[in-house]
């Protein structure tokens, strides 16, 4: 029988961990995973997040099982930061459930979808995050792109994006990055989102915006202010987010998925469905991440806290960023200033692939083979090696 099974590819992003961690090189740069380490390179523990966790400790509570959607007070927690004081919300018409990080929102979601039989045909950015596709095509979907970057304009290719989906077919459902899209941190602006909003409508399309870098774009308030767009507009849709980047919190897999619907009838419905389909998957979900981050938020003190560590996280990458920019331009490149005007963690660096190949073997430099680059994993040691590298490569 496993005879069978034949040798998976590598994972595109975490693939690269594995082999940068097995990488004897002394100099070596994991620019390639989604994950914001400090001044020093290293992981940071939040204080907030510290501090959470110590408080939960000394409660010493047993380990019992969750509810089957998630720990009630993070369901309610979340569901505040992400819709706010929205109308839905007191209308019941927000179904949110605690899920295994970014990646389980998304998956849980596909396949409610599914059993709803939503799509089959299903749209992600060209490009997009590279586990998008793997995600909804495991789920059943039939995955195709609409365009989003435009690679000459270094920015978003934004009359191509509403020409694919004005020609989508009625429910197909589109995947759109909420904020810091990932991998060029190029976004939309607050009048193409009312157009994409408008298309949507008009086409019956079915979005499930993906939002997994709250708080690293202009701020988490300003960050979220599109699904208060989606909400007030009527839409039906569903709505992934992640606490894995914001609160440092990557280990503990902690997310959630809404789903905003017609009524509250509708809502207990969906629920129940959702419920269905977490308890044959993975039963409950589990406790720490979620204490954590309900402690942080529902304390005056420890929220506050967070979220200055988080903007001094977002302030600290734009610096890198025009770091990035000067070290390069010191090397006489100087066409890739567009690197300062992306946002969120990554960079899509323009390079192609036999370049991001060169940067990884002779460098140790590990970046994406799409050019994406983790600017949230550079610092003053490590960047002018890289700006070195990056000069190198492109002088071949
Ligand atoms: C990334 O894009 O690098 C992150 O979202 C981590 C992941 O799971 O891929």
């Amino acid at each position: 029988l496993f005879e069978r099974a034949e040798l998976a590819p590598a994972d595109p992003i975490l693939g690269l961990t594995e082999a940068f961690s097995v990488d004897k090189r002394a100099q070596k740069v994991n620019l390639g995973v989604g994950v914001y380490l400090d001044e020093d390179g290293r992981l940071p523990l939040m204080r907030a997040v510290q501090e959470a966790s110590e408080r939960i400790t000394q409660a010493a509570r047993p380990h019992a099982y969750q509810p089957i959607d998630g720990m009630p007070a993070y369901r309610t927690a979340v569901r505040a930061m992400v819709f706010g004081e929205s109308n839905a919300i007191s209308d019941g018409r927000v179904v949110t459930v605690q899920s295994l990080g970014g990646t389980g929102a998304l998956r849980v979601g596909g396949d409610l979808l599914r059993v709803l039989s939503a799509g089959p045909k299903l749209l992600v950015s060209n490009p997009s995050w590279e586990n998008h596709r793997a995600i909804f095509s495991r789920a059943g979907f039939e995955v195709d792109t609409y365009r989003y970057y435009d690679a000459e304009l270094k920015g978003i290719d934004f009359e191509g994006m509403i020409a694919d989906l004005d020609a989508a077919e009625a429910g197909t459902v589109v995947v759109l990055h909420a904020c810091c899209h990932n991998p060029t941190g190029y976004d939309l602006d607050a009048a193409q989102w009312d157009r994409v909003i408008e298309v949507l409508i008009r086409r019956s399309l079915v979005p499930f915006l993906d939002m997994a870098y709250q708080g690293f774009g202009s701020g988490v308030a300003e960050d979220g202010a599109v699904v208060e767009r989606f909400t007030s507009s009527g839409l039906v849709f569903l709505l992934s987010t992640s606490y894995s980047k914001s609160f440092s919190l990557y280990g503990e897999r902690v997310g959630s998925l809404s789903v905003v619907v017609e009524d509250a009838t509708v809502a207990a419905r969906v629920l129940s469905q959702l419920k269905t389909l977490i308890r044959t998957d993975y039963s409950n979900p589990p406790t720490e991440g979620a204490a954590i981050v309900s402690t942080v938020l529902l304390d005056e003190q420890l929220r506050s806290m967070w979220a200055d560590e988080l903007s001094h996280m977002r302030t600290r990458i734009q610096t890198l960023r025009t770091s990035l920019v000067a070290a390069l331009a010191e090397r006489g490149i100087d066409d890739m200033e567009f690197i300062a005007q992306q946002r969120g963690m990554f960079s899509y660096s323009g390079l192609p692939r036999e370049q991001m190949v060169a940067l990884r073997s002779e460098f140790g430099v590990y970046g994406l083979d799409s050019g994406r680059i983790c600017v949230a994993a550079l610092n003053d040691s490590n960047l002018g090696y890289v700006a070195d590298a990056i000069a190198s490569v492109r002088a071949a």
